[in-house]
């Protein structure tokens, strides 16, 4: 199996519909995956990921682009010919075969020889632990060993490009965190490109290399799981990954990259780059929950910080968290601490100082 690159050269899809009106589903994608990468497709639903990996595949006509792999343009060569292969939210197993010869049906549409199926189907079923399986109707398999038979399906055939569409939306919960934490080792083992989609961002942060996060059919931003929480470059990606609190301020003070903004709380220093602002400019900052602490005077070690005094709104119990809601000179900022067990635990109509870093303030405009 030799991985391929994949790359969307400015690719746009529009839609006619029954009137002749178009509607643009994607628009001017560029994307680079390279060879042996996991790479999500990360949006709500409409956003236009499953359209994407459709013209990737080649199920979907291209309205304008390219779409290379390596270095070949397969704009217009048809499904088929393309050294790809898509593994369905639905299984799609055929329902009158066992599980070995659903896996080898590829293999046989080639006219590859019984021997060399074998032989192949086998060393699938190793990687997956399949075999015992083997002799099983699809009717006699669960959820997800349905889908695995569907992967090993994908993967004998040896593509250059492997292609998820929500492929665990059908499983139940647990199921879907076993399932994912497979679908990685084998793609790692196998060392196989893959362009997976999914709306779920816990299933985009744990599987991939690098996420793409999409929105109303363009792409907002591409990172690994760790730039995209913690330097989200706009407020979408702040707010659909994970969770943010949002101010609206404007820059009144630049020293370096420290600059002083007037936030309806009051004024806050927080660090960009110098050349991403200029004074009496208008700015949105994210600040993460769980990056803001509460304490019970102002801590006078802490440097780095910006100290404000707040009242909790609310404060609820959530297992893993303690969860806050805390309003500063008429402004609500949610706060996540953590561990509460080891942590005092403040209660509604406590005062409090609020330390939020410098450096958690991110400036997503
Ligand atoms: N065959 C089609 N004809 C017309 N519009 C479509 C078609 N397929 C998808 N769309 C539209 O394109 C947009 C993106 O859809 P899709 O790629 O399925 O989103 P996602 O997979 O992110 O949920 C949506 O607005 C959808 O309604
Ligand atoms: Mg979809």
């Amino acid at each position: 199996m030799s991985a391929k690159s994949v790359h969307l050269n400015m690719v746009t899809k529009e839609f006619k519909d029954d009137q002749g009106k178009t509607s643009t589903a994607v628009s001017q994608v560029n994307l680079k995956v390279e060879p042996g990468e996991f790479v999500t497709l990360l949006g709500p639903s409409g956003c236009g990921k499953t359209t994407t990996l459709r013209m990737v595949a080649g199920f979907e006509t291209i309205t304008t682009g390219d779409i290379f792999f390596g270095a070949d343009n397969v704009r217009d060569v048809s499904p088929s010919k393309r050294d790809c292969t898509m593994v369905f939210q639905s299984y799609a197993l055929f329902p009158h075969m066992s599980v070995y010869e659903n896996v080898a049906y590829g293999l046989r549409i080639k006219k590859m020889s019984d021997t060399d199926i074998r032989s192949k189907v086998n060393s699938i079923f190793d990687i997956m632990n399949l075999r015992d399986y083997s002799a099983r109707m699809p009717a006699q398999l669960s959820g997800g060993q349905q889908q695995r038979v569907a992967l090993a399906r994908a993967l004998v055939m040896e593509p250059g490009v492997l292609l998820f569409d929500e492929p665990l939306s059908n499983l139940d919960a647990k199921l879907r965190l076993t399932m994912r934490d497979e679908i990685r080792r084998i793609q790692q083992e196998v060392g196989i490109t893959t362009l997976y989609v999914t709306h779920d961002q816990a299933e985009a942060m744990s599987m991939s290399d690098r996420i793409v996060v999409m929105n109303q059919g363009r792409i907002e931003q591409v990172g690994t799981p760790v730039e995209i929480y913690q330097q989200p470059a706009t407020e979408f990606v702040a707010g659909f990954i994970g969770s943010a609190n949002f101010l609206r301020g404007v820059v009144v003070e630049k020293k370096n990259t420290q600059h002083a903004v007037k936030y309806p709380m009051g004024i806050l220093q927080q660090f960009f780059e110098d050349d991403q602002a200029i004074n009496g400019e208008e700015i949105v900052t994210a600040i993460r929950p769980e990056a803001i602490s509460l304490h019970i005077e102002a801590p006078i070690n802490l440097n780095g910080h910006n100290i404000v005094n707040g009242m909790v709104k609310k404060s609820v119990f959530m297992g893993q968290t303690q969860e806050y809601t805390v309003e500063i000179n008429g402004i609500n900022l949610d706060v996540h601490a953590s561990n509460p067990i080891s942590e005092r635990v403040f209660t509604v109509g406590q005062e409090v100082s609020v330390a939020i870093p410098y450096d958690a303030m991110r400036k997503v405009n």
